[in-house]
């Protein structure tokens, strides 16, 4: 990728949703820009970015929106969901509270959604190994029950950040 001039093929929309603070903003400035900070700021509303890549010879162009878990600062939810073929539901492994809220995540995005949606569930920061308050088997358990994909991520140290997008979205095309 990187062609300024190359022709796309698919453009996919793909939202990332969850708790404030589980890293959604981080593990899209990874996965965009290839860039993290430590001191990241609460989401307000709505931002998206954009990665052109390729997949199978084909030119796709990952339209990655992003949302404030914080109930206060929400985008509007149908507008939000609107078309998106993919999703990213993120927890942190070191706040439980913010994996028991998947359930209820997950009845939002399927009342929105689109019936097909693929969704990853995500555990992210990884790397906090030692703080982690939830097991990976229960996370797992709960993905295969509700047949969603799930990988733990770092979006700090840059790992499966990749290929948990890269999984959505072969996965869509
Ligand atoms: P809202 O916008 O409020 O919904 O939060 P968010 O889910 O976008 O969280 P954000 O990406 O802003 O990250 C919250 C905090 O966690 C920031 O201090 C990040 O630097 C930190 N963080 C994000 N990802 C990781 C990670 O993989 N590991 C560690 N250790 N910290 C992370
Ligand atoms: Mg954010």
């Amino acid at each position: 990728y990187g062609d300024f001039n190359q022709k796309i093929d698919y453009v996919f929309k793909i939202v990332l949703i969850g708790d404030s603070a589980v890293g959604k903003s981080q593990l899209l400035a990874r996965f965009a820009r290839n860039e993290f900070s430590l001191d990241s700021k609460a989401t307000i509303g709505v931002e998206f970015q954009t990665r052109t890549l390729a997949i199978d010879h084909k030119t796709i162009k990952a339209q990655i929106w992003d949302t404030a878990g914080q109930e206060r600062y929400r985008a509007v939810t149908s507008a939000y969901y609107r078309g998106a073929v993919g999703a990213l539901l993120v927890y942190d492994i070191t706040k439980r509270q913010s994996f028991d809220h998947v359930a209820r995540w997950l009845e939002e995005l399927r009342g929105h959604a689109d019936k097909n949606i693929v969704i990853m569930l995500i555990g992210n920061k990884s790397d906090l190994g030692t703080l982690r308050t939830v097991p990976t088997e229960d996370a797992k358990e709960f993905a295969q029950r509700e047949s969603l994909f799930f990988m733990e991520t770092s979006a700090l140290e840059s790992i499966n950040v990749e290929s948990a997008f890269l999984t959505v979205l072969t996965e869509i095309y």
